[in-house]
């Protein structure tokens, strides 16, 4: 497996790459609305930073985010192909996040989770993700969990 971090400007054949594993990800054809929101995003907020997993230049896992301020980052969205879950890869693009933001001008890393999604809560809580608050994402309950540096 090999990693790589990704920065804006993003080609049409890295965002081609990055829809097509979310769609393998979340099981769900990705939509016109989810299309334009992905695009402003990759295009309008800052800093936006992709780590990237690939076997064989077939992209298997990312985890993408930005800045919200100047030192302030928001983890946004990650996940690895289903068939390759519990192999610490997500753990592997998680580590790497946090060093990329130790090196920066980062002082922490927020992120919103679904708190149904053991997998992702459990992830975080073990890459040194703690809970700080909850709120309601169209009616499902998210936990707002943060990591200072
Ligand atoms: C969450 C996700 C990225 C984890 O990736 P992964 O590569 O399978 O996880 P890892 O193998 O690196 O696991 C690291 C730790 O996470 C936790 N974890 C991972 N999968 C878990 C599961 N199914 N249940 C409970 N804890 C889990 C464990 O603490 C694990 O450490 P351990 O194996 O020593 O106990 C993956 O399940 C996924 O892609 N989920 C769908 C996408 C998603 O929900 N993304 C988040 C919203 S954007």
């Amino acid at each position: 497996m090999k990693t790589r971090l990704v920065e804006a400007p993003f080609s049409e054949t890295f965002i081609a790459q990055f829809v097509a594993l979310s769609e393998r990800i979340f099981q769900q054809s990705a939509d016109r609305a989810w299309l334009d929101r992905l695009q402003w995003r990759l295009e309008k907020m800052p800093d936006v930073t992709i780590f990237v997993a690939e076997v064989d230049s077939e992209w298997i896992a990312y985890k993408a985010g930005y800045a919200t301020h100047f030192n302030r980052y928001y983890s946004w969205l990650g996940g690895v192909a289903p068939s390759l879950r519990g192999k610490k890869i997500g753990k592997a693009l998680m580590d790497q996040q946090h060093n990329w933001l130790q090196s920066s001008r980062f002082k922490s890393v927020e992120t919103h989770v679904a708190q149904d999604n053991e997998a992702m809560v459990r992830l975080n809580l073990k890459s040194g993700l703690s809970i700080v608050g909850m709120f309601s994402k169209d009616g499902e309950p998210n936990f707002i969990m943060k990591k200072t540096f």
